[in-house]
């Protein structure tokens, strides 16, 4: 088998990114609800995915390192999409608010993605800026994202985890 491709920690984030918005583009373009939840649970599987090797790994690296508000507002960010990822896989395209609440979400994951990305002052760049060593966060970030991904699609994406919210029942 050929060695796997390894990627340094902000490519690979990033790469994830990207493949984020195609899927993000496409259930806006979907027509048919098949096709609607099919890409709605490729969406909430990718980002559980995306989030967890970030808070399980990238993020623990970045402390300390990166300013500390603008870690803690990306874990909050994280906590107000699970919370809509939860409801997207709960529920399907026939609900009233379906495709409001996937929209709704890639204008988060966007403005999160803007703080992430952004140059000089983003997470990833004052990361890079610190130093951290991201060619081995990178094969960490690898691995994880391999174990995840299989386990997901043998049992199913798990209720979210959240970090920094208690659940509140309204
Ligand atoms: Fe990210
Ligand atoms: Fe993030």
């Amino acid at each position: 088998m050929a060695a796997p491709e390894t990627l340094d920690a902000v490519a690979l984030l990033k790469a994830d990114h990207r493949k984020v918005e195609d899927l993000f583009a496409k259930f806006e373009a979907a027509k048919g609800d098949g096709r609607k939840q099919a890409l709605a649970e490729e969406i909430c599987m990718e980002l559980t995915i995306h989030t967890k090797i970030e808070e399980d790994v990238f993020y623990p690296a970045c402390e300390g390192k990166v300013d500390e508000d603008l870690l803690k507002e990306a874990y909050v960010e994280h906590d107000g999409a699970k919370v809509l990822i939860a409801e997207i896989e709960a529920g399907g395209p026939d609900d009233e608010f379906y495709d409001a609440k996937v929209k709704v979400l890639s204008e988060q994951i966007e403005h999160h993605v803007k703080e992430e990305e952004q140059r000089v002052e983003g997470i990833f760049a004052q990361a890079r800026k610190a130093g951290l060593d991201m060619d081995a966060l990178g094969e960490e970030l690898a691995a994880r994202k391999q174990e995840l991904t299989e386990e997901f699609k043998a049992r199913g994406v798990p209720e979210p985890q959240l970090k920094t919210m208690d659940e509140v029942s309204v």
